[in-house]
């Protein structure tokens, strides 16, 4: 039986290990996860979501609090249409994490950034352009366009002298998705250099409906692969979504996939940007406590920990200091939600926001566990300490067990030292 590391993705003039570490905002996918991803031959992923408040975090700037000063008149008013980004701010934050992550990358694989259309922050195409061009200016090595069709993200940044020099991937959930990208694109004589197909089983936000659970990645990369041989382009797919072990992988690569795009197994590394108490929580989760529903005011079906701290909260919006969600017309589904709640309630003290939540600030204080599916297995993954917790794994451990593994098994970390491979637990 092979493994992932009898195979090579052929991207952007190299040969990398077939792995990359998914997005995952909002700085899940922290630098320091994105740099070893890249350290070890393969893709990592940092996150433009809410890239100023990220910058706030890591390099101590104070882009919040100076947005939050000049729109505080308004937090009062139901109706958010003045609160919009400073472009030039918003550019300089981007400069600031993606070009001190490309600094520090060492080692011969490739870093990308994940950029979400749904995060339309009161103005969709003036911000999407921002973020876009300053990443591409600092030097980022590709972008993934993901939650949205992004049918006319590429053209925003055509102009841009890197525009033929970055690799511009998508993220799709179905051959219509592909198709209605590729045909939008046709004009600008541009592909996507890589087609990420995200299944049902993915973290983060989905690109099903309720349904999902009667789709299946391997149907779906099957039909695009057909589709692409048919068509002759040679661009490769990366299957992403429920791919647990090294020999999940290995399976996709042998059908035809050009690599994988893994996430959940990554969030308990020391490396993820998940403060520890929640690495724990994903650690300990069984599979009854995880759930797809419908809170997210994008309108996505998210997967998440039932225990999240941020379900249910009836915390005031707060688009002043955030509002990536807000539409472009100074709306956001939680304000309705909760201005819903307060009228029914009459009174604020007991109040509980459960059809929406304030996901910017709840994924920004870690209060969302939005999670893959599997989630529920990551304690086979490691192991039980006398305390109760569990150890965490370096992601190099995560990474080359991936790289190497043969028939499901997953090595567990050393007693001692969790960064060395130590004996196998055999998942299937
Ligand atoms: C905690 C978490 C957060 C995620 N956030 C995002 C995100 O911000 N944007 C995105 O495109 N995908 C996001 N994803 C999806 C991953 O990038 C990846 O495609 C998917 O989860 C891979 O499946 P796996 O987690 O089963 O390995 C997230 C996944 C997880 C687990």
């Amino acid at each position: 039986m092979k493994c992932v590391n009898n195979f090579r993705l052929r991207l952007a003039g190299r040969e990398l290990i077939p792995i990359v570490v998914g997005g995952m905002g909002v700085d899940i996918s922290a630098a320091r996860l994105a740099l070893e991803a890249a350290r070890l031959g393969g893709i990592g992923h940092i996150s433009d979501a809410m890239v100023p408040t990220v910058s706030d975090r890591r390099f101590k700037t104070k882009f919040v609090a100076e947005k939050l000063k000049k729109f505080k008149y308004n937090i009062l008013n139901n109706d958010k249409t003045d609160v919009q980004f400073d472009l030039a701010r918003l550019v300089e934050a981007t400069a600031l994490h993606v070009g001190r992550t490309m600094e520090a990358k060492k080692g011969p694989g490739l870093i990308f950034i994940n950029c979400m259309e749904k995060l339309t922050m009161n103005a969709p195409r003036e911000t999407l352009r921002a973020r876009l061009t300053a990443a591409m200016d600092a030097g980022i090595d590709g972008i993934t366009l993901g939650a949205g069709l992004h049918l006319g993200s590429l053209a925003l940044v055509q102009d841009h002298p890197r525009f033929r020099d970055v690799q511009f991937g998508i993220i799709v959930s179905s051959l219509r998705a592909l198709l209605l990208f590729l045909r939008k694109n046709a004009r600008l004589g541009r592909l996507p250099d890589y087609i990420v197909v995200e299944g049902p089983l993915a973290g983060g936000h989905l690109g099903f409906g309720m349904d999902w659970a009667q789709y299946d990645l391997k149907t779906i990369v099957a039909e695009i692969l057909q589709y692409l041989a048919q068509q002759g382009l040679e661009i490769p797919v990366i299957p992403a979504g429920g791919i647990f072990t090294g020999s999940d992988a290995a399976e996709f690569l042998e059908s035809g996939a050009g690599a994988v795009q893994v996430a959940t197994r990554f969030t308990v590394t020391n490396e993820c940007g998940l403060p520890e108490k929640v690495k724990q929580e994903y650690l300990q989760a069984r599979e009854e406590d995880i759930e797809v529903n419908l809170i997210s005011p994008t309108g996505y079906p998210m997967r998440m920990l039932k225990r999240s701290p941020g379900i249910g909260a009836a915390i005031r919006p707060n688009c002043e200091a955030y509002g990536y969600l807000l539409d472009g017309s100074g709306h956001c589904a939680y304000i309705d939600a909760y201005n819903h709640e307060r009228e029914t309630r009459g009174d604020n003290t007991a109040l509980s926001v459960k059809d929406k939540s304030c996901l910017c600030t709840h994924m920004r204080n870690f209060a969302i566990w939005t999670c893959g599916h599997y989630t529920y297995r990551l304690k086979d993954t490691t192991r039980l300490l006398a305390d109760g917790s569990y150890a965490l794994l370096t992601a190099e451990h995560v990474f080359h067990d991936y790289q190497y593994s043969k028939e499901h098994d997953i090595s567990l970390p050393e007693p001692s030292c969790p960064s060395n491979a130590g004996p196998v637990r055999r998942l299937r």
